[in-house]
């Protein structure tokens, strides 16, 4: 059985660590989030997003959409947004709400494309009409070239984290920000 880790550091230590092994481990159940965002009507809307790459030091998450996508527009008119993230293995969930942009031209997008463009996900960046539209708007048209692209890179810096941990000893649960923490009644 695992030790529980005892400190709010012990415990941002390892959320860290196990975000960092789901962006490089295509099993890790934290792979495969939920990026929750609100619409320009005030809705809620959310989606599964693989989760791709972690930076520890800038506490910051990214992911890969199509630029045309809704969840592109919904940001870019309330750049904030939360995914969450569920390990039956760790039993642990947690909740980053997040503070998120997203680019579509410039060097850090054309280092990304320039290695998805080569994998098989590369199509899902070249579709002839925007994820979300009617398929009849698609009649006659092609796939892009690969030199038009619509790869979007997410940024999302987390600002706070809501830990939950199931256990049948009792469960725990943390708001763990920048400038502290607290526990919480689960
Ligand atoms: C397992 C899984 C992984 C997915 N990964 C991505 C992804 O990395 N990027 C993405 O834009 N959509 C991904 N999708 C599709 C989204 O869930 C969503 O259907 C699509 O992006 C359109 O979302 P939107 O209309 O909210 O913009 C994934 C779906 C599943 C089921």
């Amino acid at each position: 059985m695992r030790t529980p880790l005892q400190t709010p550091h012990e415990i941002r230590e390892q959320i860290w660590r196990e975000l960092t092994r789901a962006s490089q481990d295509r099993h890790h159940a934290w792979r495969t989030p939920v990026l929750a965002t609100v619409g320009g009507d005030g809705l809620a809307n959310a989606r599964v997003i693989v989760l791709r790459e972690v930076d520890v030091v800038h506490q910051t998450l990214r992911v890969y959409a199509d630029a045309r996508s809704p969840k592109v527009r919904e940001i870019s008119h309330e750049p904030h947004a939360v995914f969450v993230f569920w390990s039956d293995r760790l039993n642990w969930q947690l909740r980053a709400h997040v503070a998120i942009s997203a680019e579509t031209e410039g060097s850090e997008v054309q280092a990304r494309w320039q290695r998805v463009r080569q994998s098989a996900s590369a199509t899902d960046y070249l579709g002839p009409i925007a994820p979300g539209d009617g398929l009849e708007s698609a009649q006659g048209e092609a796939m892009s070239s690969d030199a038009v692209h619509h790869f979007a890179l997410l940024s999302a810096q987390v600002l706070e984290m809501d830990w939950l941990e199931l256990s049948r000893n009792g469960h725990r649960r943390a708001n763990l920000r920048a400038d502290g923490w607290r526990w919480l009644a689960p």
